[in-house]
């Protein structure tokens, strides 16, 4: 388990009339993944960018792309995100009818495979697929946009999982309406990997570097105290 909380900027709350700038710029400022949050319009009500825009960014940075599909269905796209670079690819629990299957081509793509839940879905739809799992993707907001609130009831669902995964070598991130108040509390429940946006790209360029900071430091030290109590 890192040491470092993983700080997984997303791109949705950047410039996008500039979003290559944007990716080295907040990588510069500390990002260790770059989050890539995909919308269809229909899984979720927003629509936002596909390979074409990641394939355009991808040489601005050698950072993990973690794409986040937001679309349905997502098996037949797979690999035309996996061939544009995306490092893990996360689908949502709730759009794909057989999750074991997609899993599966995801790391036969030879990318990390990554499992979304909504707010709303219990734990137990992917206590038959942790074996085919690298990330669990908790969703903190109802997917579709940046901004919201992050919704407590999901503080429960990360120390569940938490447990479930046992010895695992299973990343948890948590995405959506995470601050320097927030963090410290998914990070003692067990999450490993912190999804900001507006959190990271509030006050322009010269504030980005202090808002990773300020996520990091808010999350370690309870998620490495709760890693030495275990
Ligand atoms: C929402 C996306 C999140 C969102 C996070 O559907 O999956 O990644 O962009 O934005 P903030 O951190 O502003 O809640
Ligand atoms: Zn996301």
């Amino acid at each position: 388990m890192s040491p470092k909380t993983i700080i997984a900027p997303s791109v949705l709350s950047a410039d996008f009339s500039r979003l290559g700038e944007e990716v080295e710029a907040v990588c510069e400022a500390g990002a260790d993944w770059i989050h890539l949050d995909v919308m269809d319009g229909h899984f979720v009500p927003n629509i936002t960018f596909g390979p074409p825009v990641i394939k355009a960014i991808r040489d601005r940075t050698d950072k993990i792309f973690d794409c986040h599909l937001m679309i349905e269905p997502a098996e037949r796209y797979l690999g035309a995100f996996a061939v544009v670079g995306c490092n893990i690819i996360t689908v949502h629990a709730e759009a794909t009818t057989h999750l074991d299957r997609s899993l599966q081509a995801i790391r036969d793509l030879g990318c990390k495979a990554g499992v979304s839940l909504n707010p709303s879905t219990p734990e137990t739809v992917i206590e038959y697929v942790l074996d085919r799992l690298d990330l669990i993707l908790l969703m903190s907001v109802n997917p579709g946009f940046g901004g919201q609130d992050f919704i407590p009831s999901v503080f429960d669902k990360v120390a569940r999982v938490r447990a479930m995964i046992g010895a695992r070598p299973i990343l948890i991130e948590i995405d959506g309406g995470l601050t320097p108040e927030t963090a410290p509390l998914v990070a003692r429940a067990g999450a490993a990997v912190l999804v900001a946006g507006s959190a990271v790209f509030k006050g322009g360029r010269e504030a980005y570097a202090g808002n990773i900071s300020a996520l990091r430091t808010a999350a370690d030290e309870p998620r490495l105290a709760a890693l030495g109590s275990r």
